[in-house]
C-alpha cells in the first residue's frame, strides 16, 4: 500500500485545528458557566475600590435591593466597570443593606 504522506499532513493539520478550535471553545464555555452569579467577597472589594473615586461612599443600606440594581447600572457607565464587576457590587449591596 502506498501511503501518500501529503494527504496525511493535511488530515493531521485539519484535525489539530479542530481540537485546538474546541479547545478554545471548551474554555469560554467554561469561563461564562462559572462567574455569572455576583460573589460577595470580589464585590466588596470593587465597591471599595471603585465607587469612592466620585463620591462619598454611599451606605448600602441607603437603597433596597431593586434600587441598587437600577443605581448600580447607572454607575457602572461611570465607573467604567466591568459586567462581572457590577453583578458583583450589586451582590455586595443587596447582602449588605
Ligand atoms: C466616574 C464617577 C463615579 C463613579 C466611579 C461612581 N459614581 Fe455614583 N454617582 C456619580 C455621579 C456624577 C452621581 C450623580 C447622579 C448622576 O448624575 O448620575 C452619582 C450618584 C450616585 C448615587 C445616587 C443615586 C443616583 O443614581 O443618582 C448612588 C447611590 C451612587 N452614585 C452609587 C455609586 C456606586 C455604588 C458606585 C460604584 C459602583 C458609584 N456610585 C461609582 C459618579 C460616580
Amino acid at each position: 500500500m502506498k501511503i501518500n504522506l501529503f494527504k496525511v499532513y493535511k488530515t493531521g493539520l485539519a484535525s489539530l485545528i479542530v481540537i485546538i478550535g474546541l479547545s478554545f471553545l471548551n474554555v469560554s464555555v467554561a469561563e461564562e458557566k462559572k462567574d455569572t452569579k455576583g460573589d460577595f467577597a470580589r464585590g466588596a472589594k470593587a465597591w471599595v475600590d471603585n465607587c469612592v473615586r466620585c463620591h462619598n461612599v454611599r451606605d448600602p443600606k441607603e437603597l433596597r435591593d431593586d434600587q441598587w440594581i437600577t443605581t448600580t447600572f447607572h454607575m457602572r457607565i461611570r465607573a467604567g466597570l466591568t459586567g462581572q464587576q457590577t453583578r458583583d457590587i450589586i451582590k455586595f449591596l443587596q447582602t449588605s443593606n
